[in-house]
């Protein structure tokens, strides 16, 4: 992949609700790191935009460090253009209309606050959706506990990325925070499992299967 351009997103996102609390979700960025190292290692010149994670930064590629839906999604559409992009990041789907200025206090005899949530933009719909500088291969993931293949389907056809890789996050697959993982890839073509991975081999794998199919494009598009 010398000479291309590889752009990931991997972590959770910190959505504030005032100064000292926010929305999250229990995503590492091992998942998305080991990709980004992946297709580094095919020769890519990689961006990695990263939400909040306790990972140390990989060497030699470009690393932007976001918090937020709306500053991940600004970061990668500063990125552009890309040849491929892979979207691993869990970004949270919800944000507090309005952050607290000041910390939330609890009054006594109160009720508890009600936080009145907004959606957040979905990064990978958008960017898979764009007809300027769309990059020639998006990738999504699909994290799932219920008919994982038949939602990340749909998934694919309702964001409009390429492939995508149907996640099972079941309670019990070790999946958030672990160390392997178990996916299937969906493309336009059909389904394969992959089984129980290490989370490096499926960022090796998917880097390998990215430069194949980059490598088959005529001139532009992948689809
Ligand atoms: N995604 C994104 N921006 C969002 C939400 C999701 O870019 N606001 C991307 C993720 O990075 C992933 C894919 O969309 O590549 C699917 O994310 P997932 O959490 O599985 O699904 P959601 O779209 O959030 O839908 P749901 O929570 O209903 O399963």
């Amino acid at each position: 992949m010398k000479g291309l351009r590889a752009l990931v997103t991997a972590g959770p996102t910190h959505e504030p609700i005032d100064p000292v609390r926010f929305i999250a979700n229990r995503s590492s960025g091992k998942q998305g790191y080991a990709i980004a190292r992946g297709l580094q290692k095919q020769g890519a010149q990689v961006i990695l935009v990263s939400g909040p994670t306790n990972l140390a930064d990989p060497a030699g590629m470009t690393v932007i460090h976001v918090e937020t839906a709306r500053e991940m999604l600004a970061a990668v559409e500063s990125s552009l253009p890309v040849d491929v992009a892979v979207f691993c990041a869990a970004v949270v789907d919800w944000r507090v209309k309005t952050e607290s200025a000041g910390k939330i206090k609890k009054v006594e005899g109160a009720p508890p606050p009600v936080l009145k949530l907004v959606p957040n933009p979905d990064i990978l719909a958008t960017i898979s959706q764009r007809t300027k500088d769309r990059p020639r291969l998006c990738v999504g993931f699909a994290a799932e506990t219920d008919n994982v293949i038949e939602n990340a389907r749909k998934k694919r056809l309702a964001k409009g990325c390429d492939w995508i890789l149907a996640n099972d996050v079941s309670p019990g697959t070790g999946t958030f925070g672990g160390d392997t993982n178990q996916v299937h890839l969906i493309t336009a073509a059909g389904v394969e499992d992959w089984m129980t991975l290490n989370k490096d081999e499926v960022g090796d794998r998917l880097a390998g299967r990215i430069k194949d199919a980059v490598a088959a494009m005529p001139t532009g598009s992948a689809r």
